[in-house]
């Protein structure tokens, strides 16, 4: 694992974008894995300037939203599926025909669910995943305890989840108590991983997942057992870790 320990916020989305537009660069049909939440948006902003600057081009690549709020529709505010246009794709040339975020009105979840994973598969598998992580350990939308062979899923959202997420809501009572979420598994698959964290309030999160057991009380710390992932943090994030 290794470990990049910036020296703010937006030192962490240049460093994350970079690397991302260098594995664009290497390989224009890239498969991406995507996050959503706070953590990447300095990340996206940065993507779009590299774009802007012609320095990257998202024209052959593949994404893949590794989560989405159960009953919100693409046109809701605050479903995933807006903020990856509102913060992304709006700004970069990415053909939507290649972007794929699990559709949270779906009538038939079990098929969506199947149907995510087999369409991961078809284009040979997400070479680079993005990950930010819960104040609980959490990747994806999967909360503590969930079984690390676990594949794309409706899942019920944690407690603490659905209160650090209220700030995207009108009220919290808005949250909703269910997502489709990628699994460990499916993330595990993944070629590389970059997981992203800021703040202090990620510290116990991060210190655990990457010093503490290997445990599914602390679902990022199955990332240990991955071969090739990179943290870009900042100093806040970083505070707990013994270096
Ligand atoms: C979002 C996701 C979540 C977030 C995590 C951190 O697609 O999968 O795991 O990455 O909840 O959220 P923020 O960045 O808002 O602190």
């Amino acid at each position: 694992m290794r470990v990049i320990i910036t020296d703010s916020y937006d030192q962490l989305g240049k460093q994350a974008a970079q690397l991302i537009s260098d594995s664009i660069n290497e390989k224009p049909k890239l498969v991406l894995g995507l996050a959503t939440g706070s953590t990447p948006l300095g990340t996206y902003k940065s993507l779009i300037e590299l774009h802007q600057k012609q320095q990257v081009s998202f024209k052959q690549v593949r994404t893949f939203n590794l989560d989405e709020y159960l009953g919100l529709g693409p046109d809701h505010p605050s479903s995933y599926h807006y903020y990856m246009y509102n913060n992304l794709f709006n700004q970069i040339d990415i053909n939507p025909d290649n972007v794929r975020i699990p559709k949270g009105l779906s009538e038939d979840l079990d098929t969506e669910c199947a149907d995510y994973e087999k369409e991961i598969k078809g284009v040979g598998g997400i070479d680079l995943q993005i990950l930010g992580i819960g104040v609980n350990g959490h990747i994806g939308f999967n909360e503590p305890q969930t079984p690390f062979g676990s594949r794309t899923r409706v899942v019920d959202l944690a407690q603490e989840t659905i209160e650090a997420n209220a700030r995207f809501f009108d009220n919290r009572a808005d949250v909703p108590r269910q997502a489709i979420s990628m699994g460990i598994r499916s993330i595990m698959h993944a070629r590389r991983i970059v997981l992203l964290a800021n703040g202090a309030s990620k510290a116990w999160a991060i210190e655990r997942s990457l010093q503490g057991p290997v445990t599914e009380d602390v679902p990022a710390s199955v990332l240990q057992l991955h071969p090739d992932v990179t943290v870009v943090l900042d100093r806040e994030a970083a505070a707990s870790l013994t270096l």
